[in-house]
């Protein structure tokens, strides 16, 4: 059976909106374990526009399941990684223009980067997984880079349509069996929502999945009627 891992960079997000201190993405993160999450994910991203520094050293102290830090393989992030020690670690490119993660790493291209921010998080026991488009060379490379986990960016099928959805989740079916062939263990993510997930569980050999943005809209939209019936009593003098 597969894991999940939420992302709770939108309940920063909210929070980063108004630079107050709620929503907390640390009580939320305590409210996905609670609910069976087996894993809270987080991008600390270079300009910090929505988890902060903070987020995650108290994350790292409050997560009882397993923290997956994404992040780009910089100098400062690996600096950073290393003195938190979070479970996993999962590398992904970062554009500073970009409303979210745009498409896998290209490791092929970027292995002398690579190679040295992975040898330095993995000798400080901290799994390392490569966040990459289901392609069977950054599949091989990221195995010879001695990779961990390959995190399959899942964000191409989540917005094809017709034949083109197929093709997609073929694609996918391709990168789990060649990852797996190659000791990888394979995690998803990316544009997965209540869905177009179910076809994808259902090719199996995934041990993880990170969701962020479909969980976090719906969490808005099932908590709405609660949190207004709140106000409403209180609005009343109830
Ligand atoms: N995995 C990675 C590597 C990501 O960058 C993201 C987005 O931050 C996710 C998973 C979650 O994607 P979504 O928010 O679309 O579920």
């Amino acid at each position: 059976m597969a894991r999940l891992g939420v992302n709770v960079d939108h309940v920063a997000t909210i929070r980063q909106a108004r630079g107050g201190v709620e929503p907390d993405p640390v009580t939320a993160a305590a409210i996905c374990e609670l609910a069976g999450a087996e894993g809270i994910t987080i991008h600390l991203r270079e300009d910090r526009r929505h988890i902060q520094d903070r987020d995650l050293m108290v994350l790292k102290r409050t997560v009882q399941t397993s923290l997956n830090l994404e992040m780009a393989a910089t100098e400062e992030m690996v600096g950073i990684a290393l003195k938190v020690v979070p479970d996993c670690v999962t590398l992904v490119p970062e554009k500073r223009q970009e409303l979210t993660t745009e498409g896998g790493l290209d490791v092929v291209k970027n292995r002398a980067a690579l190679a040295r921010g992975i040898d330095l998080l993995r000798q400080a026991r901290i799994k390392v997984s490569l966040f990459v488009d289901p392609e069977l060379e950054q599949i091989k490379e990221s195995a010879r880079l001695k990779a961990d986990c390959i995190e399959i960016h899942t964000g191409t099928y989540c917005t094809a349509r017709g034949r083109g959805e197929a093709a997609e989740l073929n694609k996918i079916a391709e990168a789990i069996r060649a990852g797996k062939k190659l000791g990888l263990a394979i995690h998803a993510g990316h544009g997965l929502n209540y869905v177009n997930i179910r076809p994808v569980v259902a090719l199996g050999g995934i041990e993880e999945f990170n969701i962020g943005h479909s969980i976090i809209s719906r969490a808005v939209l099932v908590g709405m009627d609660r949190a207004v019936r709140e106000m409403v009593a209180l609005v009343r003098g109830g």
